[in-house]
């Protein structure tokens, strides 16, 4: 079999190598490591200055590796270019879904971005770390009172995505001090992504029916408790063309001239998140800077020819803020070869910290941290340790010879993975740490078995 190498790759038949060199006006989206990844003396992999094969000797393995500078750089990059290229006012939000925790919540607050939560739990995280209200803005296709009353109280935006919603906020909310709202409508464009994170076609659970938009603006028109500050759509994730996102930022622009007709004023146009990322190297996303600029764009020119005033923008990416910052960090352990078939070789996690391929038949790619400059030499089946034939992470992985104990390194797992991880099988879920500048925080701690079993309850009879 011809081995597909990784971008990067200097010589044929090595290991992957970073490419970033520390240069951060790299889009991350646009590559497989964290921009500060690098080779050191021992011929290791490091991220943030820390030795990758140390930090799981201190810290266990398996190992969420975040890397500080490229979450960083990635939220300056939408910042400044959205600040560049649009005239108004906007606002780049984290889609936290991505990775909700207090850490994160508190970087991505440090930049200046706002943030998207789904649900109360994420809410709570985000007003723990301290983020401002003004900043948060709460989705969700069902949310309950309980999460709707947590975000009235905490005065955070919620963004109304159905009927049933509207009219329980109209019992929940009063006049003396009106909530802030938008709208979420469900615009009706297709992009190519996998089904289940399709979310703009018209067959969605998500958001307002189009067809229902003079109802439902007239209806808000006249609610003195609401404060709708403006629209919201999101068409989908891992969303590698621009064309989409112009069609929306287009078709979004009508809907605030068409409020107009019922008195309403809508200031706020929120496009949602989308922009895919690298995980292998055949993927080729624009980077941020090139989505952002083709919205803000468009944003302008429509308004120019609705002769709108411009309204504050906003935009709320999760993946491409935050997937390339995140490696994750196995020790290798049994294998098995089947001759003429394959070779599994098994790490010590799997579909608990990493459902995407199960879920979505997600690819990545990986490499032995402590064998940098090792030939690819065997072509095998990463298995993780679950009781489940498809816990597979990276079928057939173009890896070095492999032995227990190395370090192996699956990349861009920044996004969905800790956020969707599980205690299937009961395993305790991995611990995360924040690298920066040759130090390692940890961000999640290490589930232990008295955590698995704190929520156990046991009835005294079967004691
Ligand atoms: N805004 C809304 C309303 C969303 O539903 C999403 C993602 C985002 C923003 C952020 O989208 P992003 O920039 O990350 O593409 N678990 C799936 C992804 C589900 C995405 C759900 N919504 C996966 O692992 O691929």
């Amino acid at each position: 079999m011809v081995a597909t190498h990784p971008v990067g790759v200097q010589t044929s038949g090595n290991q992957y190598l970073p490419t970033g060199n520390g240069d951060l006006t790299i889009s991350p989206n646009q590559e497989l490591l964290p921009l500060t990844a690098r080779v050191n003396h021992q011929d290791f992999l490091e991220i943030g200055g820390c030795d990758v094969t140390t930090l799981v000797q201190r810290f266990g393995s398996p190992l969420y590796i975040l890397d500080e500078a490229t979450l960083r750089t990635a939220c300056q990059q939408y910042r400044d270019t959205f600040k560049q290229y649009y005239k108004g006012e906007s606002q780049v939000l984290y889609a936290s879904k991505a990775w909700n925790c207090l850490a994160v919540c508190a970087i991505v607050d440090s930049e200046d971005l706002g943030i998207d939560v789904v649900s109360g739990g994420e809410l709570y995280t985000a007003l723990q770390a301290g983020m401002n209200p003004d900043k948060i803005y709460l989705h969700g296709n069902n949310k309950s009172r309980q999460e709707l009353v947590l975000a009235i109280e905490s005065q955070c935006t919620i963004v109304v995505d159905n009927w049933y919603e509207l009219k329980t906020l109209v019992e929940l909310t009063t006049t003396d001090s009106p909530t802030r709202i938008m709208l979420r409508l469900t615009p009706g464009i297709e992009c190519h992504t996998h089904e289940y994170i399709r979310t703009g076609h018209l067959d969605s659970k998500f958001g307002f029916d189009p067809n229902d938009l003079d109802e439902v603006f007239a209806y808000v028109s006249q609610q003195p408790s609401l404060n709708c500050v403006g629209v919201h759509a999101h068409i989908g994730s891992q969303i590698f063309e621009r064309q989409p996102h112009r069609d929306l930022g287009a078709l979004m622009v009508q809907w605030l001239r068409d409020a107009k007709k019922y008195n309403l004023e809508l200031t706020e146009l929120n496009v949602g998140g989308g922009l895919g990322i690298k995980y292998t190297e055949s993927d080729d996303p624009p980077s941020i800077e090139e989505w952002s600029k083709a919205i803000c764009e468009v944003v302008q020119t429509a308004c120019a020819t609705e002769n709108l005033p411009l309204p504050k923008l906003l935009c709320e990416p999760g993946r491409s803020l935050i997937a390339t910052a995140c490696v994750t960090a196995y020790n290798v352990g049994s294998s098995k070869t089947i001759p003429d078939i394959r070779t599994y070789v098994t790490v010590d996690g799997g579909m608990s910290d990493n459902p995407r391929p199960i879920t979505y038949q997600s690819v990545y790619r990986a490499l032995v941290a402590n064998k940098m400059s090792a030939p690819l030499t065997e072509t095998v089946t990463l298995a993780g340790k679950h009781c489940e034939s498809g816990d597979i992470l990276i079928k057939n992985a173009q890896l070095p010879k492999t032995e227990p104990g190395d370090v192996l390194v699956v990349m861009t797992t920044g996004a969905y993975n800790y956020s969707m991880a599980s205690n299937y099988n009961r395993l305790p879920r991995p611990a995360a740490v924040l690298v920066a500048d040759g130090e390692a925080n940890v961000i999640l701690q290490r589930e232990t078995y008295g955590d698995i079993i704190r929520q156990d309850c046991l009835p005294e009879r079967l004691k």
